[in-house]
């Protein structure tokens, strides 16, 4: 009801509780609250990371529960690994999913593409890390002393492997020094080195090695293969590393796997709150109202997680964009890339109908990559459409936290979705849309589901 102004509802609570979800001529509205849309800047941490077992606490880098809040992340960082993303998925240099040695075309991992944060330990006595998550990767790697070359500043020293009574060196001869994955030998005698540069400038290098990785205390994994980095570069904050979530072997999801099942969930977090990654097959989604899609793999990168997106509404409209457009070039969904990217005729139909639908408001510059912005600093509420992800099988409605890409100030609030810049390069679900959604890979059945509500 977009005609339920302050006044009205001062005589008519029926007119303004319509409000909430009032149809007019556009189809269904929502109203929030402007001071909803504000960040918050209090932490008041999730209990659920604690109640679940083999699960971790994510911090979101832009909220208040990380100890050094970043509240403006460089969107140059995100366009790069965009950029990354497809230059991955057309590259030769990838062959069957696995990362060549000295590849380029790893995605970047510095600040403002890594919002997703968890704490883990690593080595005996225990040494705890701040590490990235990230969908998109495949290695997991953290600062090792000494820094032979370079290394990016981080709060706490970066891990001693000589302190660590578990810590082994990989052999050339060893099992996982696979060329494939990055591993690499001068001769067949000495150690496995590894090897990531990553498109934007930022690299790691150092020596495959393992390592007694402790989840939470009663899971812990004797021989977590790893990469000790002692020659980095990046932008980080306290992190001290990177842990891949991809589908490739050494990944963290995969070495947990033939224990705790080939299953990870977690729940990013939108505004105060704290969110968790769940490892393995005891996913709370395993019950409840959770709506599944399948899990799709391309022969472009097998390690990263596509997804069958054939459809979009904005309100209770589909917009006239059929499947054909979304799969000619294929979607992912990726904890790493923060807003949406769309086909240009989807994002083009998705914009006018969005704008349509807000045509009362202010608009505000565009900003970055997102070009449908709206000053709400006068508004009260703000009545938005709600947009719907058509999957195959699952229609997920976003919520304002989904649709908008809000930092500090209400006066530029934007439609967090865009165009991808050509036509072949391949859609995304970012980190966004999927805030306050439990999102369940489930590897072994190859699907992914997506639960509401799981965490704020
Ligand atoms: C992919 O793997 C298959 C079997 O594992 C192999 O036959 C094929 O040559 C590989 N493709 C490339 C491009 O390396
Ligand atoms: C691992 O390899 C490095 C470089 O060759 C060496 O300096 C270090 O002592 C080795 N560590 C162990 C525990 O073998
Ligand atoms: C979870 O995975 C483990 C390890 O693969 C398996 O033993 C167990 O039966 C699975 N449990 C369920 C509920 O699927
Ligand atoms: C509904 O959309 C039309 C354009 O399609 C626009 O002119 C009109 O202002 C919108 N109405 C409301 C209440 O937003």
């Amino acid at each position: 009801m977009a005609a339920c102004t302050f006044h009205i509802c001062l005589f008519s609570l029926i007119f303004c509780s319509c409000g909430i979800l009032g149809e007019d001529s556009n189809g269904t509205l929502v109203d929030v609250g402007v001071d909803t849309l504000r960040p918050d800047l209090v932490c008041s941490p999730s209990e659920e990371a604690w109640r679940r077992r083999n699960t971790l606490q994510i911090l979101r880098r832009q909220g208040p529960c990380y100890p050094d809040r970043v509240t403006k992340p460089d969107h140059r960082q995100a366009l790069a690994r965009v950029h990354s993303i497809n230059a991955r998925l057309s590259s030769a240099t990838r062959s069957n999913g696995t990362l060549l040695q000295g590849s380029k075309h790893c995605l970047p991992v510095q600040s403002g593409s890594g919002d997703y944060i968890v704490t883990l330990s690593l080595g005996t006595p225990k040494s705890d890390q701040m590490v990235e998550i990230d969908t998109g990767s495949d290695l997991c790697w953290i600062q090792c002393k000494p820094c032979s070359v370079s290394c990016f500043p981080q709060q706490q020293p970066p891990f001693d492997p000589s302190a660590s009574s578990s810590y082994s060196n990989i052999s050339c001869t060893s099992a996982p020094c696979r060329p494939d994955l990055g591993g690499s030998c001068s001769s067949s005698s000495s150690t496995c080195l590894y090897s990531y540069a990553y498109e934007d400038g930022s690299a790691t290098g150092g020596i495959l090695a393992t390592e007694t990785l402790t989840v939470t205390p009663s899971t812990v994994f004797p021989s977590f293969v790893f990469g000790c980095g002692h020659n980095n570069r990046g932008t980080f904050l306290r992190e001290t590393g990177l842990f891949g979530l991809g589908r490739s072997p050494y990944s963290l999801v995969s070495q947990v796997a033939d224990r705790l099942g080939n299953v990870f969930s977690y729940c990013l977090p939108a505004k105060s709150s704290t969110g968790y990654l769940t490892l393995g097959n005891m996913t709370a989604a395993a019950s409840s109202a959770v709506l599944y899609t399948p899990m799709l793999t391309d022969a472009r990168d097998p390690t990263v997680y596509f997804i069958d997106l054939i459809g979009i509404s904005v309100g209770d409209r589909r917009l006239p964009v059929p499947p054909a457009v979304f799969r000619s070039s294929g979607t992912i969904v990726d904890s790493g890339t923060t807003l949406a990217y769309l086909p240009p005729p989807a994002y083009t139909a998705l914009r006018s109908a969005f704008r349509s639908a807000m045509s009362k408001y202010s608009r505000a510059p565009p900003r970055d990559e997102m070009d449908t912005c709206y000053d709400f600093s006068k508004a009260q509420t703000v009545s938005y459409p709600p947009i719907t992800l058509h999957y195959d099988g699952a229609d997920i409605t976003l919520g304002f936290v989904n649709v908008f890409y809000i930092d500090d100030d209400v006066s530029q609030v934007c439609l967090a979705f865009t165009a991808n810049t050509h036509p072949g390069e391949v859609g995304i679900i970012g980190n966004i849309q999927q805030r306050t959604f439990e999102v369940t890979y489930d590897i072994g059945e190859n699907k992914i589901g997506f639960t509401p509500g799981a965490c704020s």
